[in-house]
């Protein structure tokens, strides 16, 4: 099995926001910025697999802070993590203000990544060297996000799960839970 650094993957794009991806509001719209994320994304799995990739899943997309029109996006992206055929990537999202210098923190997301041959089977992507502390500690992260979405999977997917169980832990939440007799 072939192993390759992290360094020989990772990729950033930086892109001046137009008026034409705003919303209503005047602010960069959010799916504009998912979309070059998910470009991002690909390109990143892409070199690590030197194949195509899928889009398999994303998670975590925390709008922690408005982008404006005329500041400078940058995006930067690194494997986080690799399983067999799946690659998580990491994408740190920041604005600039360009006359001020201002740099905010806007997004930070994981984007998991399939290989895939030419005839659409997904495929065995090289293993991940890691070497420094950061990139263990992504590595143990996306090691737990796998695990906590395979146990929630695993607690509301079950054909025997059952909504009566969960009825007494609601009565803590804003819901009103009001069902037909015969549920
Ligand atoms: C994602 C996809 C390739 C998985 O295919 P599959 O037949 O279920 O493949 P497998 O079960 O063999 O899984 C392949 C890998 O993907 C991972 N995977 C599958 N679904 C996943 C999900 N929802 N989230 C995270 N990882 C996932 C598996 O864990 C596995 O990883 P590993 O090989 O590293 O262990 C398939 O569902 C697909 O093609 N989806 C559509 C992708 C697409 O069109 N994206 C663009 C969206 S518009």
């Amino acid at each position: 099995m072939t192993y390759k650094t992290i360094d020989s993957s990772r990729i950033s794009i930086s892109q001046l926001m137009q008026p034409s991806h705003s919303n209503f509001s005047g602010k960069i719209h959010g799916g504009y910025i998912l979309n070059l994320m998910d470009q991002i994304a690909f390109g990143c799995a892409s070199k690590h697999s030197e194949t195509y990739c899928v889009t398999a899943s994303v998670e975590t997309v925390d709008f922690l802070n408005p982008i404006e029109i005329g500041e400078l996006v940058t995006m930067k992206a690194s494997i986080n993590y690799v399983g067999r055929t799946s690659m998580v990537v990491g994408i740190r999202v920041e604005s600039e203000n360009i006359r001020t210098g201002e740099v905010k923190h806007c997004n930070s997301s994981y984007f998991t990544m399939v290989a895939k041959d030419d005839d659409g089977n997904s495929v065995e992507v090289p293993g991940l060297i890691v070497n420094d502390k950061t990139e263990v500690k992504r590595f143990l992260k996306s090691i737990k996000r796998i695990e906590t979405k395979k146990s929630r999977q695993k607690e509301f997917d079950s054909e025997d799960f059952s909504h009566i169980d969960y009825l007494d832990e609601l009565k803590q939440y804003r819901v009103k839970v009001e069902l037909p007799d015969n549920y």
